[in-house]
């Protein structure tokens, strides 16, 4: 019997991705996979369940998950949707594990296999499955998108009969992969770009897109190529350096973070009362509670009625299309090495699956979530 793949309806409020596209639904089929999707589930999308040539539409979610063997899902189950799998399930998704240890209980109680895409290692062998990466970009993208929207002043400089318009000054705090694409587009938009990290190896990177590193002489290099947290000294020795750059952009974007902890602040509200009238601040990192001290997650804050200070949740949601065939192709390129003959059969020995795995046969398996108690 070949295995049944479940594509559900995400029900989070907003969420409009899902974890399937036509072409990765017709390469699953290519392996023998029986593909099952909710009815509507890619509508939000704009995928219409008509694109899914051979995938079997079902009508309720109960129905999907009580026959699936395998389940590909953007957002972290909720213990809802847990109830309807079938006991020894595998999900592939984001898991959030740090938000919810009733979730990881859960997924143990009922012996449920899950690969957590956050888990995925960083290493150029699983570049193609990064999660994290393809939904970062657009996250980049969509930000600087954002702030032109909000901004007051134009990005490009413009030669007209009314006069010479100047660029628009873009600050990038923070190059991973969200704050290159965040650069990459500013320029293409015509800004004068500047770019900050605290990882010393980001320097040459941000520069090879045309942006102007800003140097504050702190250097944080982490474990795993990550960032660590800063000291209190070299906190107020990065403000020093940054709050003047601050002060000179029209529209700053945020994107620092440390592994498994909260976002870090690095605009002040002081830095924030110094900033030109009109200027806009986009906190990309307000996920984890925001870069900015001024930031409320979710919302968009108007400083004294002079500065925008904007923190939006789930971007990539935004561009569901393309995060969509993304997303999928990361799951594609992470599951389809284990299907043969239409039969999953992971291999424990592999990096990755071993890395990403985050419960299994009723135990958590990855090490960071080890502590999870797990009641029987
Ligand atoms: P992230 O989303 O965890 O953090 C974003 C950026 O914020 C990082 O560049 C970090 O250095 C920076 N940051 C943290 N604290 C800061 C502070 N106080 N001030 C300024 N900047 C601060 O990072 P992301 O995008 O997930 O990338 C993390 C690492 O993983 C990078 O080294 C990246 O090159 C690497 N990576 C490797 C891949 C691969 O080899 N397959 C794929 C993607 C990323």
């Amino acid at each position: 019997m070949p295995i049944r793949l479940a594509i559900p309806n995400e029900i989070l409020p907003g969420e409009r991705r899902v974890a399937l596209e036509p072409g990765v639904a017709q390469r699953l089929a290519k392996l023998g996979v029986e593909v099952c999707m909710e009815k509507g589930a890619a509508l939000s999308a704009h995928f219409p369940d008509s694109a899914f040539a051979g995938v079997t539409i079902i009508d309720t979610p109960q129905e999907l998950y009580k026959n699936a063997d395998l389940i590909f899902k953007v957002q972290p189950p909720t213990e809802a949707e847990i109830s309807m799998m079938r006991d020894g399930a595998v999900i592939v998704g984001f898991m959030a594990p740090h938000k919810s240890e009733a979730m990881i209980t859960s997924l143990c109680q009922k012996k449920i296999t899950a690969l957590a895409m956050e888990l995925v290692p960083r290493i150029t062998r699983a570049q193609s499955m990064d999660a994290l990466s393809s939904q970062a970009a657009i996250a980049g993208y969509k930000g600087v998108l954002m702030g032109a929207d909000l901004a007051s002043v134009f990005f490009p400089m413009l030669t007209t009969a009314a006069g010479t318009i100047r660029p628009a000054r873009v600050l990038v705090i923070g190059a991973g992969v969200a704050g290159l694409q965040a650069i990459a587009t500013a320029k293409r938009l015509g800004a004068i770009v500047e770019a900050y990290d605290v990882r010393s190896a980001t320097k040459e990177q941000c520069e090879s897109l045309g942006a102007k590193f800003v140097n504050t002489g702190v250097k944080a290099e982490g474990e795993g190529g990550y960032a660590r947290e800063l000291t209190d000294d070299e906190k107020r020795q990065q403000q020093e350096v940054l709050a003047r750059h601050v002060s000179l952009s029209d529209v700053v974007i945020t994107t620092a973070a440390i592994p498994g902890r909260p976002s870090p602040k690095i605009i002040t509200r002081d830095m924030v009362s110094k900033m030109k009238n009109g200027a806009v601040i986009v906190d990309l990192a307000s996920e984890g509670g925001g870069n900015c001290e001024l930031t409320e997650p979710g919302k968009t804050v108007d400083f004294e009625s002079r500065i925008t200070i904007h923190g939006p949740l789930n971007v990539a949601s935004q561009t569901p299309v393309h995060a969509s065939e993304m997303y999928a192709k990361n799951l594609f390129n992470l599951i389809s090495p284990f299907i043969k003959d239409g039969n999953l059969v992971l291999d424990w020995k592999d990096e990755v699956i071993a890395t990403c795995t985050l419960t299994h046969s009723g135990e958590v398996k990855s090490e960071r979530y080890r502590r999870v108690e797990v009641t029987k």
